[in-house]
């Protein structure tokens, strides 16, 4: 059996991105279909970020999931930054008047998921062999497999937010995209444990041994990382290894790292990505389905958010007057916060991260810049605003 279907805007993928742009379309008055290739357990067990922007926490507070949010996300107006044993604070909301939130990226999905059921919306799980078709019309269509049987989604705009992995850029005509990628020599080695974090802030740390970032989830759950090679197994880390590198990268004077019960783990290898353009005719592409960054500067998801904001603007103009400047300014004003991450993102990277392939020289250059960092108000200054994402208007005046 085959079905035939129409809606305005046909959504790929339910992670972030896709929810979230559903959710605004729908605050619009615009239909939307939302398709997801996993199951919803599988979505809101997957693991991955946890800290949010002001200006992404503001997003979803203005898009009516911000309730819970509000209630058990977790201010912080600074980070630790440390070196060897020295462990210097940045106070970010002293320095650029905006602070950050910690709440995991399954709550997000969580939120936006009940969000959607409540309204009604349209959101397939476990889609198949999903094909983007007729992108070169302006009926562009999407044919995929639901419960054994084929159907066609028509559809005046297409949202490719199905991640790095998915159909979407894919379908776009070789030669149209330009693609800028690097690949890191580390991997992150990431745990959730059932402990109250031993910090009140972010702990981001270089040492002989390689980087750790001591990061939490809630006052009872602590989210901590190690820098491993990325070819390393993770069979290869049992509980009490990895600990022990911890103890050994975080060590400072009067601190002790408290242990407990290891109940998620794993590796995940570190890139820079961006694809440009962001849309090819009536396809756009959002969040990491279009650009990735590595997660030492915790960018990745809040620029998903900044991405589904933009084009939610440019699409409710389109359908209020048939104002289409939103649409075609989309890609380059996406890509602008998108290179500022980039290199924000890379920059922390190579700062913070032991280069294997690096030589002594290297090594001394990025000690000596978390020095600066930690000793210069400037230099601090440019970590924050980067970190809590300031908006894009100049500062300098004149
Ligand atoms: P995704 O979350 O990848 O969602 C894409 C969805 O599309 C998925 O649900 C997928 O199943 C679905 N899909 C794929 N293919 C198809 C298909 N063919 N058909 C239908 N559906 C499909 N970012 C931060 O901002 N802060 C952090 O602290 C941070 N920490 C991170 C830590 C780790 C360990 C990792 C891995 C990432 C981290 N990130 C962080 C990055 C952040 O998680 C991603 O940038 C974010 O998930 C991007 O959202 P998205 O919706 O674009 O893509
Ligand atoms: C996290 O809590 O998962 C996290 C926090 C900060 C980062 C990356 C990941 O830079």
């Amino acid at each position: 059996m085959s079905s035939v279907e129409r809606t305005q805007v046909a959504i790929i993928g339910a992670g972030p991105a896709g929810l979230l742009l559903g959710r605004l379309l729908e605050r619009q008055g615009i239909e939307a279909v939302i398709l997801e290739a996993r199951s919803r357990e599988y979505c809101e067990s997957r693991i991955r970020a946890g800290l949010l922007e002001q200006g992404s926490v503001d997003t979803l507070v203005e898009a009516g999931v911000g309730e819970r949010l509000q209630r058990e996300g977790i201010v912080h107006g600074g980070i630790y930054l440390q070196l060897d044993e020295q462990r210097t604070h940045i106070a970010m909301d002293e320095l650029t008047g905006s602070s950050v939130t910690i709440y995991g990226q399954t709550e997000v999905v969580k939120d936006l998921f009940d969000a959607r059921v409540a309204s009604g919306g349209r959101l397939l799980f476990g889609v198949e062999d999903v094909r983007i078709a007729d992108l070169e019309t302006d009926r562009p269509s999407v044919h995929y497999r639901h419960n054994g049987s084929n159907h066609e989604l028509q559809a005046d705009f297409i949202a490719g937010c199905d991640g790095f992995h998915g159909v979407s850029r894919q379908s776009i005509p070789e030669g149209v995209l330009q693609l800028w990628q690097r690949e890191y020599p580390f991997a992150w080695l990431g745990i959730l444990a059932q402990v109250a974090p031993s910090t009140d802030e972010l702990i981001y740390a270089r040492s002989a041994h390689g980087f750790a970032l001591h990061s939490m989830r809630s006052h009872e759950v602590s989210r901590l990382y190690i820098q491993v090679d990325p070819a390393e197994d993770i069979a290869d880390w049992p509980d009490r290894r990895i600990w022990d590198q911890l103890h050994l990268r975080l060590a400072a004077p009067g601190w002790s790292l408290q242990e407990g019960p290891v109940f998620e783990k794993s590796i995940t290898p570190m890139r820079s990505f961006v694809a440009a353009p962001m849309r090819y005719r009536n396809l756009f592409l959002a969040g990491d389905a279009a650009h990735i960054v590595p997660p030492t500067g915790a960018k990745g998801l809040n620029l998903a958010v900044a991405d589904v904001s933009r084009l939610a603007e440019g699409l409710a103009a389109h359908y209020a007057s048939g104002d289409d400047s939103g649409l075609e300014h989309y890609s380059d004003r996406c890509l602008e916060r998108v290179w500022r991450a980039q290199h924000f993102s890379w920059w922390m990277t190579q700062m913070m991260h032991t280069d294997p392939s690096d030589d002594a020289y290297g090594d001394q250059l990025s000690r000596s810049q978390i020095r600066y960092v930690c000793n210069s108000r400037a230099a601090a200054t440019s970590l924050a605003e980067n970190y809590v994402g300031l908006p894009f208007a100049s500062t300098l005046g004149g």
